[in-house]
């Protein structure tokens, strides 16, 4: 065999294997992506549902690739991947000329250029279920005719896996976009060495959701969470938030971005021991404009009969929860937390964690750090960082609670 069908029937071993560890129907498919996009050297690619509610409208479900395209959207017939769930036939651009090629590939994500693309369809008995989708072999190559064999067999495991009933149908689709960040870059200079620690990275925010943003450590995290904050400025690239340009805002109206708008919650809690916690929202008051009583913050934080202990008096859970009714004292739009769980352990974490739900559920957007994979599953969307981009993005097809967490 040459060794372009050895690395492709490598690739279905591996994604077989990967869909059969998988505890649930979203790992299976989400895995089995990843593993044969990395074998075929896709640079992106995405599994793209009918949504049955919305005329068959294609949404992204999945996709791994540095652009956002949680509200992309195809009608069947309409661009590649519509006209190919229409036709229910592949197609197969192992390279690709939108000058000479007689579709028009809507961009994956804003900025792609598309110059390869596999697309395949997949279906259960009765039900046309969505596509699967490659786009660009890594370095500008041109795909084989083996890793489009490949594709196809990725779209007849996910047909597989749904049963006859089940449609993938996210818990969440999205509000109002309120942030859009495109091509943001940070460089840090320090005698002489420039480190690139964002190398542009491209997400919307919306309304009322709950993100979750992964990766490791040294990624880029919180080095985007403070610029999304107002707490840094990037290199380069471009930050809407709520329809005004803030990439060259000065400090001034950063500050007064923050101080309106933005409730941040660290893995320190921050407090001020000789304050109680009454005494440490207080503080608080003085400094913005209409504020919450620190009576209501702590009673949202369930922590009204603990308004006079100081921080010693208090446990690690209970700390970290005085410093969310702090974030809480300005009504803030936008939450955000890095890794506010790191130091607490199970029980008090999830204590931490039904608050964050509540105040959600009350309709403030939340963008939290996190190293724990469990908390994923209470995200509407979960955002995962490699080496300073956005590197995968998936949108929960289930919401556990809290209390529903283990580990
Ligand atoms: N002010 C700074 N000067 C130089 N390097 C920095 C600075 N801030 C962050 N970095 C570097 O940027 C990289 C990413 O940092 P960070 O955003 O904190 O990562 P994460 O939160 O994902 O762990 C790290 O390698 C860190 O050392
Ligand atoms: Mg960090």
């Amino acid at each position: 065999m040459d060794t372009s069908m050895v690395s492709a029937y490598r690739a279905l071993n591996e994604a077989q294997a990967a869909i059969q560890r998988a505890e649930t129907l979203d790992e299976a498919l989400q895995e089995g992506l990843k593993v044969i996009l990395k074998n075929c050297k896709a640079e992106s690619g995405a599994i793209w549902y009918a949504d049955k509610n919305d005329e068959d409208c294609l949404h992204p479900y999945f996709w791994i690739g540095n652009s956002d395209l949680t509200s992309s959207r195809h009608m069947p017939g309409e661009g590649a991947v519509g006209r190919v769930f229409q036709t229910q036939q592949a197609e197969r651009y192992l390279t690709f000329n939108p000058a000479n090629d007689p579709v028009t590939v809507e961009d994956f994500g804003e900025g792609t250029n598309v110059t390869s693309m596999i697309c395949v369809p997949f279906s259960s008995a009765n039900n046309n279920l969505g596509c699967v989708q490659f786009i660009n072999k890594e370095g500008g190559g041109s795909f084989t005719d083996e890793e489009a064999d490949v594709c196809e067999m990725m779209a007849m495991l996910a047909a597989m896996a749904l049963d006859d009933n089940e449609n993938i149908q996210p818990a969440w689709t999205p509000g109002k976009t309120i942030m859009r960040v495109r091509g943001i870059t940070r460089e840090f200079t320090n005698g002489g060495v420039v480190t690139k620690v964002l190398k542009g990275v491209n997400l919307d925010v919306y309304e009322g959701e709950f993100l979750v943003l992964l990766g490791e450590s040294g990624c880029g995290k919180s080095t985007l969470l403070n610029i999304i904050g107002g707490m840094d400025h990037p290199t380069a690239g471009s930050l809407e938030i709520f329809d005004e340009e803030f990439s060259h805002a000065d400090q001034d109206r950063l500050t007064e971005y923050r101080r309106d708008n933005i409730g941040f919650i660290f893995q320190s809690y921050n407090l001020m021991p000789n304050l109680n916690a009454s005494q440490n929202l207080e503080l608080i008051a003085s400094l913005v404009p209409n504020p919450m009583s620190a009576d209501e913050a702590l009673e949202i934080v369930n922590l009204s009969q603990r308004k006079y202990n100081y921080p010693s008096q208090m446990s690690g859970g209970q700390q970290q929860r005085v410093s969310i009714a702090r974030a809480l004292m300005k009504r803030p739009r936008i939450i955000l937390a890095d890794e506010p769980t790191a130091a607490l352990d199970y029980a008090t974490s999830i204590e931490v964690l039904e608050v964050m739900e509540k105040i959600i559920a009350e309709g403030t957007t939340m963008i939290m750090v996190t190293h724990n994979e469990e908390i994923c599953r209470m995200a509407d969307r979960v955002v995962r960082m490699r080496n300073g981009q956005t590197h995968e993005v998936s949108i929960n097809r289930r919401k556990a609670h809290a209390t529903d967490l283990v580990w």
